[in-house]
């Protein structure tokens, strides 16, 4: 198992709100998640604060755009010193080759970039009105395979698609996913939850977490709970 395989995903709509959570957190025990709200709202110069408060980002953004765009913003997100980072496979080889290459050539330790394939959101009937005549597990499959091809590191995905993914892929191969709840968690608006450490035994390298720690009492006992419970999974 990697170390720390928490990330929280910090879905806050300020950086005043953002940062006293993060009061409450040891970056020695988990790592967290910048997505676009926060970002939009606190922008680099945040993202920046919360590296230099010691802990690993993932910075949320999913790019998808040319090659030479999405390649100028990895290349930039990377300056920022996050941890982590993310495109969407969908934006095709050219632009993940792109952007991958323009994280070989920055200065500091390169982080790591995987992409999101199809989003959980869209169903099969979603994917025909595009004119994806394929059902989602057989795209994310697909894409997941692209991603691969062009040298990045992992995959977002749903636990309900890790099973597949890991016949598929090594264990270097990361896969990220969300929606998990212990059983006495809210699922809120996620449709599929899995446990902590069912999601771990199924394959996933990384849980991003949000609204059970962030809205807990304690977010500290929260993030200790959960870490156990991957802890538990050899
Ligand atoms: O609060 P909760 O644990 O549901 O937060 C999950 C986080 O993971 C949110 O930031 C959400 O945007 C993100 N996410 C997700 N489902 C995906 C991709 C990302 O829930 N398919």
């Amino acid at each position: 198992m990697v170390n720390k395989p928490i990330i929280i995903a910090l879905d806050f709509p300020t950086a005043t709100s953002a940062e006293q959570f993060l009061t409450q957190l040891d970056p020695g025990d988990c790592r967290v998640k910048i997505g676009k709200e926060l970002f939009t709202a606190a922008g680099p110069e945040f993202v920046r604060r919360v590296v230099g408060l010691g802990f690993d980002v993932f910075l949320d953004l999913k790019f998808h755009d040319i090659p030479n765009t999405v390649a100028g913003a990895v290349r930039v997100a990377a300056e920022l010193g996050v941890w982590m980072l993310n495109v969407h496979a969908s934006g095709g080889v050219a632009m993940m080759t792109e952007a991958r290459i323009a994280l070989d050539s920055g200065a500091g330790p390169r982080p790591l970039l995987i992409a999101v394939t199809v989003l959980t959101s869209l169903t099969a009937s979603d994917l025909q009105q595009m004119g994806i005549p394929s059902d989602p597990a057989e795209q994310v499959s697909r894409l997941a395979a692209l991603t691969a091809q062009c040298g990045l590191d992992g995959v977002v995905c749903s636990a309900a698609e890790t099973p597949m993914l890991r016949q598929q892929f090594s264990g270097e191969f990361a896969l990220v996913t969300p929606g998990i709840r212990r059983p006495e968690d809210a699922s809120g608006d996620q449709k599929r939850v899995v446990g902590p450490t069912d999601a771990m035994a199924m394959g996933s390298t990384y849980l991003v977490v949000g609204r059970p720690i962030t809205q807990a009492d304690s977010p500290a006992e929260a993030l200790a709970q959960f870490n156990s419970a991957v802890a538990s999974v050899s």
